[in-house]
């Protein structure tokens, strides 16, 4: 059980790539934080391969909007940042109900954001880069919080036999 959450995402392959993440990891609600409702247009789609569908979307307008939800819905949450004195991800301990927020591709999350959280979680890294692609941090996040559960889906092929991806309706744009 976890939400993800978009802050004031930019780019549509980050968006389209995070979507599929949080789908292929049962994540439950998909929060994007931004003035307007994201519009799925080709781009996204080209990386969400129009998962979305199937998504539980939300649009909230801003912070304030966020952390009520947050409190309405009982979530933690969980900023993935790089923080000045790390919790790194390795030793991290999930709380049961985690918002696992990822933040923009030009400023990241804000100190000030950040200290509302309840957590703040650093993945390391060890080569000579300052920092990771957004939609990479979530989906390493993602995948910790759930590399212990059990795998529900058979194998066929070289894929996960899923049903429901067969009749995702077509794209309308
Ligand atoms: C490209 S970074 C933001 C820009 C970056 N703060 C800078 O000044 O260049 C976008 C997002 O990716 C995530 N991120 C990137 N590297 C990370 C890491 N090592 N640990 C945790 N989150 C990371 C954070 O959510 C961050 O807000």
């Amino acid at each position: 059980m976890f939400a993800t959450v978009l802050h004031h995402l930019k780019s549509p392959e980050n968006t389209g790539m995070i979507v599929r993440m949080h789908v292929a990891f049962n994540g439950n609600e998909l929060i994007i934080v931004g003035p307007e409702p994201w519009r799925f247009k080709k781009r996204t789609q080209a990386f969400s391969r129009r998962l979305e569908k199937i998504c539980n979307l939300i649009y909230l307008k801003d912070d304030e909007a966020l952390f009520e939800w947050f409190d309405v819905n009982e979530y933690t949450p969980v900023a993935v940042e790089i923080a000045e004195n790390p919790n790194f991800l390795p030793d991290f301990v999930f709380p049961p109900r985690p918002a696992i927020i990822v933040g923009n591709e030009g400023t990241g999350l804000a100190p000030d954001f950040i200290d509302r959280c309840g957590a703040v979680v650093t993945i390391p890294q060890y080569g000579p880069v300052a920092c990771l692609n957004v939609a990479m941090s979530c989906g390493v996040a993602i995948y910790e919080f759930m590399r212990n559960k059990p795998v529900k889906h058979e194998i066929s092929q070289q894929k996960y036999v899923i049903d429901d991806v067969q009749s995702l309706p077509a794209d309308q744009e």
